[in-house]
């Protein structure tokens, strides 16, 4: 892919209020003054000079920021390169459970709320660090009775109640390995990674809630283990009353083990290397990646970028909507906010269930402090309507976040003036399953934001956008987002594969990670993201972002979501292909597909006018909420829809873009 023929941004009319395109977005916030009085870190000025600390010696700035945790041994150095294998704090032994929760145990944070959780159906559970660490230990003498020991496996398939919580932090505590499946993947995915990671054991409950029914989980585990000789046993967690088989010698009750285990554990302190967690990565592409992550440097990092990015405070309630079978889910719905002994929110069930609001009405009823949610989610709340939103009092938020995706200048805006009433400032996080932690994103009282920009790298992160021969860019050309130095959270591996881990990450620039995301720097230094490389295609010589496009096609008053892909067209190179969902009262406006087309082309410039737009009653999506472009992709070149689908939310999406193709 060429990287050498970026044009410059374009500019807007001045003026123009419809101005949502990334390419030309100029507003910035500043963070308010009350905001940045009580933050971590109040001023650019601060920030600078922390960056410059951290880069001049990484490794003393990492060194002062772990030596706030419990380490049972002292580490002899801070970091052994090889590249592309680091190893943080060797000779160091610690326990992530321990940081997490019986530090806080043995404070004033004792009966702290650690975790506020609520139900769709609308019940509540409270749990004090105290309780938790009893739980948490209960449950770690059940893993060992089930014969779990350091370094094995287990695999967690539950959706998203305290015990999800319990059950990963129980697994640190004895050293085990923990692989969450998110609770939406069906039998063949389970399969597929407890083979891959060869999990001894699996934690499920009997079902889940989701929109007002159940889904039986402990089914779908039942299907998913015919094939998966490792696995000895499951343990079943009963949240739903679902009917289930339980198999002897095989299944066996939580509440039973729970009964028969005693309440004291002592924490298995392992070495800062010893593997934490296998998460896998969406099979959007291919085989799915097991990214490997380990103790020391994970914890060092989820628990500081949660603390600065966050600015969490004692009296906050925190809410990541995300689930915890995903990495936002990992580093901050458990572990950066329990190593930080922050009271965090967590909800079961869907955002629109029992209507658009519950949300907003969890918000005002819990009165959360800090949201960090998806831009995806953010479309969905932008499209049902306003008076959702508006008609609950969300004094109580005072910081936004964002995370998965870029996010539109115009949900940006949505976000800041509808949800934050202009008063919080709203932190967009970059960062990969790969990264483990956040490495791009305004630090909340000091960093000015844009409308669609991460901004800069956090301390101790050494980012930068470059060539295809490494070569840094200049100023606004688009190119790789690379990342130059090791960090602590940085994967290790994948899963038995290093040399997968080698030529994925590795092999395109010499020493320097290779994030996948294509990103231009601006005269400020903030980072923005252009989508993955494959998302960035070249339209006569000029490169785009397909990211950009969409930008400035949900600009559009009529357009309620938009994904753009390329399909190869012998004049130009690539064509550009937009399909787009519409809100509900202009569906049927025939004229609207040559408006739009004018729209982009004001928007950026010609350059970027699609040159097909199809009507989408839905996007495909994988489960966690990202389009799957392969597929857009594959339609837009009306070639047959080949290889996995097994991660898409809803296959009727597909069907009706099929349909549609045919109408056209
Ligand atoms: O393309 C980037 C996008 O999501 C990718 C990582 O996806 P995943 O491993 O599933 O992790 C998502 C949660 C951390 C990145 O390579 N991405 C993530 N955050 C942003 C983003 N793109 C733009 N802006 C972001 N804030």
């Amino acid at each position: 892919m060429a990287t050498d023929k970026q044009t410059p941004p374009q500019q807007q009319e001045s003026g123009s209020e419809s101005i949502s395109s990334v390419l030309s977005e100029k507003r910035k916030f500043p963070p308010p003054t009350e905001f940045s009085n009580a933050a971590h870190i109040s001023s650019m000025e601060d920030y600078e000079k922390l960056y410059a600390e951290a880069a001049k010696d990484p490794e003393a700035y990492w060194a002062g920021i772990a030596e706030q945790f419990h380490w049972e041994k002292p580490w002899e150095k801070v970091l052994d390169w090889q590249p592309p294998y680091a190893k943080w704090f060797p000779g160091a032994t610690t326990n992530i459970c321990y940081n997490a929760v019986d530090r806080h145990v043995n404070s004033w944070r004792k009966n702290k709320a650690a975790v506020i959780w609520e139900g769709e159906e609308g019940d509540q559970r409270v749990l004090t660090y105290a309780e938790l660490h009893r739980q948490v230990s209960k449950f770690a003498n059940v893993l060992k009775i089930a014969g779990v020991k350091p370094g094995d496996r287990v695999a967690i398939y539950m959706g998203m109640v305290p015990e999800l919580v319990i059950a990963v932090l129980a697994c640190a505590r004895v050293g085990a390995v923990h692989n969450v499946i998110f609770a939406g993947f069906a039998a063949h995915a389970i399969t597929e990674r407890v083979n891959d990671s060869k999990a001894k054991l699996i934690i499920c409950a009997d079902g889940t809630r989701r929109r007002g029914s159940t889904i039986n989980l402990k089914n779908i585990v039942d299907e998913a283990i015919v094939n998966t000789p490792s696995v000895r046993s499951v343990i079943v967690l009963k949240v739903t009353g679902e009917e289930v088989n339980m198999h002897d010698g095989m299944d066996h009750w939580w509440h039973d083990l729970m009964g028969l285990a005693m309440d004291h554990n002592e924490p298995e302190f392992v070495d800062a290397e010893h593997p934490l967690f296998i998460l896998y990565t969406s099979g959007s592409t291919g085989k799915p990646k097991g990214i490997l992550h380990t103790t020391g440097g994970y914890m060092v990092h989820a628990a500081n970028s949660f603390k600065y990015v966050f600015d969490i405070k004692d009296e906050d309630i925190y809410w990541c909507t995300a689930d915890v079978g995903w990495i936002t889910g990992h580093s901050y719905l458990v572990y950066g906010p329990l190593l930080n002994g922050a009271t965090l929110m967590m909800y079961e069930g869907a955002p629109n269930y029992p209507q658009w609001d519950r949300f907003w009405d969890i918000i005002n009823r819990h009165k959360i402090t800090i949201l960090y949610t998806a831009p995806t989610a953010i479309r969905a709340f932008i499209r049902a309507g306003d008076e959702w939103v508006t008609k609950h009092d969300l004094s109580s938020l005072r910081l936004l976040g964002t995370v998965g995706e870029p996010i539109n200048p115009k949900a940006w805006m949505w976000y800041h003036t509808v949800v934050g009433q202009e008063k919080c400032p709203i932190v967009d996080t970059w960062w990969q399953t790969e990264t483990g932690g956040i490495l791009v994103s305004p630090l909340p009282g000091a960093t000015p934001t844009k409308p669609g920009t991460a901004t800069r790298p956090l301390p101790g992160i050494m980012v930068d956008v470059v060539r295809k021969d490494g070569e840094p860019c200049k100023s606004n050309e688009g190119g790789y987002l690379v990342i130059k130095k090791p960090w602590p959270s940085m994967l290790r591996t994948i899963y038995g594969d290093n040399k997968r881990y080698e030529e994925t990450y590795w092999s395109e620039f010499k020493d320097m990670y290779f994030t996948g995301d294509g990103a231009r720097k601006d005269e400020d230094g903030y980072i923005w993201i252009m989508g993955r490389v494959d998302d960035v295609v070249n339209v006569s010589g000029h490169r785009l972002g397909t990211s950009e496009v969409e930008s400035a096609l949900v600009a559009h008053e009529a357009v309620a979501e938009a994904a753009v892909v390329s399909r190869p067209d012998d004049l130009k190179g690539n064509a550009l292909i937009a399909f787009v969902t519409l809100k509900d009262e202009y569906q049927g406006d025939m004229k609207l597909r040559e408006d739009l087309r004018n729209h982009v082309s004001r928007e950026i410039g010609p350059i970027a006018k699609p040159d097909e737009i199809r009507w989408a009653q839905g996007l495909p999506k994988t489960r966690s909420g990202k389009i799957m472009r392969r597929l857009l992709r594959e339609l837009a070149s009306s070639k047959e829809i080949k290889g996995d689908v097994t991660t898409l939310e809803d296959s009727g999406v597909l069907e009706q873009l099929r349909e549609q193709e045919e109408e056209d």
